[in-house]
């Protein structure tokens, strides 16, 4: 039995308090890590905040592990103790529907979250099924390669499946973890991108992350067109934004990709989609086959999140800085 030191809410939307619980044998499959580093995804937010209508209290935020095996329930041999591994938003699927018989298993419908299914990172450990648990390359650090995890493979997997190759123009809505990521590996891998923010100063500073234009958003005025129109744009905000402006900024074929999740329905008119054969689609973080694939890029192109850390015991303090969007450009608790 592990006594496990975390960080919960005991009720929708209140600050976290000092938490422990006791963790029983592992089930078969599983593995425990030792926490080293925790990102803050914005959808530990909507769950503390209970936005979704899904969380159950205590709950333990935190998806974007980094940490160090401890434990391997026996038969798990393709892990070894003190490997340092990553762990994202996912914590197990059935592994024999038809989506993940397809390499879909981000997809599947028992797919389990860390936080909805148990408890998260915010934690001295955590215990998930031991195919959901990453060795992470070296080229990442500890303390950056959490937000990969759920922010970075959200961004890859989705623009991925949007038609991301090289040589397209691909716009990124919201410049915070998960943008900061999208236009990392967009732009890395050979495309031209184009930021839309709503902080002035992130406008000049995106350049640094690597988009080649940046447009600022004010609420209420009409959205700036990019100097071409794109084939790809993904919104990341985590609140409702107005759909046909940037359907407008689409070229023929072009496609509009949500990843980011407030639950107002959209409004979306037909017109501009059927005169230019233009899509919407939406899509949830990625799956192992991508995950793979997705920290082998990160580590070859140099696609790293830009963090500032807080100890862990200033959990709540982080949380503010992410709720009033001042983070450049993720949150990363240390153990
Ligand atoms: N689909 C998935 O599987 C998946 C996975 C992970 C996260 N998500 C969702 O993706 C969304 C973004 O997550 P994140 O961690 O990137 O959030 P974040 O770090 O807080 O960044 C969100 C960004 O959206 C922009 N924004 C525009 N209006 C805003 C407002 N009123 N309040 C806050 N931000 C505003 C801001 O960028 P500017 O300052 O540049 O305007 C902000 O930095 C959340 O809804 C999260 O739940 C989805
Ligand atoms: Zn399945
Ligand atoms: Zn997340």
């Amino acid at each position: 039995m592990t006594k496990v030191n975390a960080f919960a809410a005991l009720a929708p939307g209140r600050d976290l308090v000092p938490w422990s619980y006791d963790l029983q044998q592992l089930q078969p499959g599983e593995v425990l890590v030792r926490v080293l580093a925790c990102g803050i995804c914005h959808s530990d937010v909507h769950m503390i905040d209970n936005d979704w209508g899904i969380a159950r209290y205590p709950l333990v935020p935190g998806h974007e592990i980094v940490g160090e095996v401890v434990e391997l329930a026996p038969g798990v041999t393709h892990l070894s103790v003190g490997m340092r591994v990553g762990i994202g938003w996912q914590r197990s699927a059935c592994g024999h529907c038809e989506d993940c018989l397809s390499g879909n298993d981000n997809l599947c419908d028992q797919n389990q979250g860390v936080i909805t299914h148990g408890y998260g990172g915010f934690a001295s450990h955590v215990a998930v099924d031991s195919r959901y648990c990453f060795p992470l390359p070296p080229a990442l650090p500890t303390e950056a390669a959490g937000p990969l995890l759920c922010g970075g493979i959200t961004v890859y997997s989705a623009l991925r499946a949007a038609g991301m190759g090289s040589g397209l123009r691909i716009g990124i809505i919201g410049v915070g973890g998960l943008g900061h990521m999208a236009i990392q590996f967009a732009s890395r891998l050979g495309n031209h991108v184009t930021a839309f923010t709503t902080t002035e100063a992130k406008a000049r500073e995106a350049a640094d992350l690597g988009a080649h234009e940046a447009i600022l958003v004010r609420e209420g005025q009409p959205v700036q067109r990019p100097a071409r129109p794109l084939h790809i744009i993904l919104n990341t905000a985590p609140v409702p934004t107005p759909v046909e402006p940037y359907l407008d900024l689409l070229r023929s074929d072009g496609v509009l990709c949500y990843v980011g999740a407030p639950t107002a329905p959209l409004s979306v008119p037909l017109w501009p989609l059927l005169v230019k054969r233009r899509r919407i689609m939406g899509s949830p973080i990625g799956s192992r086959a991508t995950i793979f694939e997705m920290l082998d890029n990160a580590a070859l192109f140099g696609v790293l999140p830009k963090v500032e850390t807080f100890p862990m015991a200033k959990v709540n303090e982080a949380l503010a800085r992410v709720r009033n969007n001042s983070v450049r450009y993720r949150a990363v608790l240390l153990a």
